[in-house]
C-alpha cells in the first residue's frame, strides 16, 4: 500500500491504496465519488470515463499512481450550484433510458466541445464513438450536444449585439 495525493473536483485527497488500483476504484471506493461507473473493465465501455486536465481517460484501466493532474469527475462538473451546460441539456432532451452509460456520455462530450465548441454533427459522432450504449440512446446524445453548441451561439451572439 502507498500514500496517493490525487486533485480531484478542485480539492485535494489522499488515499492508502495499492499503486496498481484503477484510478475507478479510488474514486468510487475510497473518494465516495459515484458518477463514474463500473461496465467492462477494459477500456471498451467507456462509462467510467472522468477528466485529467480536460483530457477523457478510462479511469478503469489507469492506475490512480500514475495520475498527476486535475481530475474531474461528474460530480466536478456543476459550478456554483448551477449544472453543467450538458447535464443541463441531458435533461432537457430526456437523454438517458437505463442511465447506466451517461457518465461516460457526458464526460466524453464535454472533453469534446472544451478542444471543439462548435463541432459537426460528423464530429460529435467521431468525438463520441467511444461511449456505448446499449439503449441506443446516441441520437438523443446527439441532439443535445447540438443544444449545447446552439445556446453557446445564441448567448455569444445576444452579447455581441
Ligand atoms: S468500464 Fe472503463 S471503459 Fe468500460
Ligand atoms: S442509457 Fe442504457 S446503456 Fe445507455
Amino acid at each position: 500500500m502507498s500514500l496517493l495525493t490525487l486533485r480531484v473536483n478542485g480539492a485535494t485527497h489522499e488515499a492508502d491504496v495499492d499503486p496498481a488500483t484503477p484510478l475507478l476504484y479510488v474514486l468510487r471506493n475510497d473518494l465516495g465519488l459515484r458518477g463514474p461507473r463500473f461496465g467492462c473493465g477494459l477500456a471498451q465501455c467507456g462509462t467510467c470515463t472522468v477528466l485529467v486536465d480536460g483530457a477523457a481517460i478510462r479511469s478503469c484501466v489507469v492506475p490512480a499512481a500514475q495520475i498527476s493532474g486535475e481530475i474531474t469527475t461528474l460530480e466536478g462538473l456543476a459550478k456554483n450550484g448551477e449544472l453543467d451546460p450538458l447535464q443541463q441539456a441531458w435533461i432537457d432532451e430526456q437523454v438517458p433510458q437505463c442511465g447506466y452509460c451517461h457518465n461516460g456520455q457526458i464526460m466524453n462530450a464535454r472533453a469534446l466541445l472544451d478542444r471543439n465548441p462548435n463541432p459537426t454533427d460528423a464530429e460529435i459522432r467521431q468525438g463520441m464513438e467511444g461511449a456505448l450504449c446499449r439503449c441506443m440512446t446516441y441520437y438523443r446524445v446527439q441532439a443535445a450536444i447540438k443544444r449545447v453548441v446552439r445556446e453557446a451561439q445564441a448567448r455569444a451572439e445576444a452579447s455581441a449585439e
